[in-house]
């Protein structure tokens, strides 16, 4: 017998910003989808249940006209089902093959890292988030994009008022100005380099679009990289960010990956499953349907919670600790099925084999702050939003 989602009415979202892993045990320990009223949406957080929807997107699809990141992006193919999707989807791939990500990216990001390292090694502290990470991400997918340089703050505000824009279910006047505003920055910045990619084809994700068969429409291009910067930038940030401090806060696994490179994949996975920087992505239900113990009706928006899923004790043993040590398990930190992470294998070499590799090695004695800890922040994103670090220089 199943039953109408049962009701949590009693959370603060301030509590879901702070630390939403108690929040998300609850949710997971009450049944397999709940309405979380702080959210205003229904949650599924446990890994199996996540798996199966993921399976099924003709139940649960991604396609939803009427959601915020149409209105505020336009019509992505994230946000489409079946061949709408697989057209989009493919009309990108060649920017994000194994040889580019090899003979091209990593080259090219290896050479912005090394910049970035070298540019503070004299310094013997800083806080890691806007003195490495959030540089790193937003000039990385510049070059990704294939956009003419500019200055890596730039590109960082359009993805944040993008991002703000898209959860701007208040409808706050100054939030949806500032999306739009960035909107029309970054078609003018298309608008200035399409030329350039259709007559000299490259490995750029705007090249990959103007050269697909059939080459993406305009309006397409102007949305879909718009989802790229909204997807593409956070998340590697908050990756860097997560990886060097589950190691900077464990110095014995710190010192075990750095007498065993080979481990730093391992630590990798382990950071995003940690803390996924993408902790909930929506879903909308197209028919009736039970969800293990709960009757879905049809209409119902979902958002499945990764961030949860990766900490479920029904599949990992302590889920709350870093350890990089664990037996070696998928996770749902990329997603899964249909829509899962276009980008993630350029993230795997960016952040665990390129940038934080070279950080632990270039700044020597790099620690944690004790008079200024961290700040992790956010659960639909979440990832710290302040590192301070020191190191000798
Ligand atoms: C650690 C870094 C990253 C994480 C954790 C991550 C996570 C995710 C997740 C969970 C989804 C599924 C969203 C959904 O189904 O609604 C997704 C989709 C996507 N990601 Fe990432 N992402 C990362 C980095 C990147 C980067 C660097 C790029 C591009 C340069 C990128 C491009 C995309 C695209 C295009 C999609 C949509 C795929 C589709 O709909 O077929 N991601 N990502």
């Amino acid at each position: 017998m199943t039953s109408a989602a049962p009701v949590i009415s009693d959370v603060a979202y301030q509590d879901l910003l702070n630390d939403p892993y108690p929040i998300f045990k609850r949710v997971r320990d009450t049944a397999s989808a709940v309405f979380v009223a702080a959210a205003n949406l229904t949650l599924v957080t446990r890994f199996d249940d996540i798996v199966k929807i993921e399976r099924d997107p003709v139940t649960y699809s991604s396609d939803n006209p009427t959601s915020l990141v149409n209105k505020v992006m336009g019509p992505t193919f994230m946000r489409k089902d079946g061949a709408e999707h697989a057209t989009g989807r493919k009309a990108i791939e060649p920017s994000f093959r194994s040889g580019t990500i090899k003979e091209h990216w990593t080259p090219r990001f290896a050479e912005i890292s090394e910049r970035l390292i070298n540019s503070l090694s004299g310094a013997g502290e800083a806080d890691l988030f806007h003195a490495l990470a959030a540089p790193m991400a937003s000039l990385s997918l510049m070059e990704m994009i294939g956009f003419k340089e500019m200055p890596w703050e730039t590109l960082a505000l359009w993805s944040q008022f993008l991002i703000d824009g898209a959860g701007n279910y208040a409808r706050d006047a100054e939030i949806e100005r500032k999306a739009m505003e960035a909107g029309s920055g970054i078609d003018a910045a298309i608008e200035a380099v399409l030329d350039h990619h259709r007559a000299h084809p490259n490995p750029s994700i705007l090249s990959s679009m103007v050269h697909a068969d059939p080459p993406m429409p305009i309006e397409e291009i102007r949305a879909n990289i718009k989802v790229i910067i909204g997807g593409g930038l956070n998340e590697p940030r908050d990756a860097i960010l997560t990886l060097t401090l589950g190691l900077l806060a464990n110095p014995a696994q710190k010192e075990s990956v750095l007498v065993k490179p080979e481990l730093w994949p391992n630590a990798f996975e382990e950071a995003v499953r940690w803390i996924s920087p993408i902790g909930m992505y929506p879903r909308r239900v197209t028919r009736e349907t039970d969800l293990s113990d709960v009757m879905l009706p049809e209409g119902l928006q979902i958002g499945l919670c990764v961030g949860a899923a990766n900490r479920d004790d029904r599949r990992f043993s302590n889920p709350d600790m870093f350890d990089i040590f664990r037996p070696r398990q998928s996770h749902l930190a990329f997603g899964a099925g249909a829509h899962f992470c276009a980008g993630t294998w350029v993230s795997r070499q960016t952040v665990g084999k390129i940038v934080v590799p070279m950080l632990f090695e270039r700044l020597r004695n790099l620690r944690l702050r004790e008079d200024a800890p961290p700040l992790i922040r956010g659960w639909v994103f979440r990832g710290p939003v302040s590192l301070p670090v020191r190191w000798d220089a």
